[in-house]
């Protein structure tokens, strides 16, 4: 099962996700997990993505092209995986469907969950999170047992350093003008599934399963 999740910041990519790969086995690739690996490792990639992420932009293309490339060709995505913020751009996109035909794969369902921007400001601006195990908290949305530490490592929960106010509009910005090719490019192609990110986060789980066992 090859699946892809789309959404802008804050729509609950990763919340989901979270739920998606335990409950059907399958690896996480997330790009912005990625990148923020490199980040805390110091590498060239890392030194080179933060300078795009502390600004809210893109990585470019061809730097985000390759790591998918490399990380899907590795032996834990031959059986299925999902992929988390990428594509984020139509020549993304396009990258995405020729690794898939020359590994002789395809995408099984791109599910995009939708949220309407006024939403996202408070979802990113109340959102921590668990360094060691990266289990995504909300203040108020979706609070840990006792404030500000991890419910199961008891760790200090951060913030991350995107989440500022004058990053998250620009995300949003960007974001919002690359979304909409993308969406033409899946439903045009009739893999696009959409839906409603702005439902209790069990609900919305009900829904991508049900998407992802063929049930909608
Ligand atoms: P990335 O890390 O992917 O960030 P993003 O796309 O901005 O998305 P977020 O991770 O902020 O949001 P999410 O949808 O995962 O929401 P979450 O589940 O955490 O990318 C970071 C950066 O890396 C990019 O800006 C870019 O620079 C670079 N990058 C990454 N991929 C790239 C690519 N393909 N090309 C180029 N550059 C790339 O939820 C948010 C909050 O809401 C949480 O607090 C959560 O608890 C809460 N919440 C979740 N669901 C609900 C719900 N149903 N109801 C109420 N609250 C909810
Ligand atoms: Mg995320």
């Amino acid at each position: 099962m090859n699946i892809v999740f789309m959404g802008l910041p804050g729509a609950g990519k990763g919340t989901q996700a979270e739920k998606i790969v335990e409950a059907f086995q399958l690896p996480h690739i997330s790009t912005g997990d990625m990148f923020r690996s490199a980040i805390s490792e110091g590498t060239p990639l890392g030194i080179e993505a933060k300078s795009y992420m502390d600004r809210g932009e893109l990585v470019p293309d061809e730097v985000t092209i390759g790591i998918v490339n490399e990380r899907l060709a590795k032996e834990d995505c031959k059986e299925g995986f999902l992929l988390d913020g990428f594509p984020r751009t139509v020549a993304q996109a396009e990258a995405l469907e020729n690794i898939m035909a020359l590994s002789e794969r395809k995408i099984d369902h791109v599910v995009y969950i939708h949220v309407d921007r006024e939403l996202l400001i408070e979802r990113l601006g109340g959102r921590w999170l668990s360094k060691s195990t990266g289990k995504i908290y909300h203040a108020k949305f979706n609070p840990p047992k006792v404030e500000g530490k991890c419910d199961i490592t008891g760790e200090d929960l951060y913030q991350r350093p995107d989440d500022n106010p004058e990053t998250v509009a620009k995300r949003l910005d960007v974001n919002i003008k690359e979304q909409q090719p993308l969406l033409d490019f899946y439903e045009q192609r009739g893999y696009l599934r959409t839906v409603n990110g702005d439902q209790d986060i069990n609900k919305v789980f009900e829904d991508i399963s049900n998407i992802v066992r063929g049930q909608l």
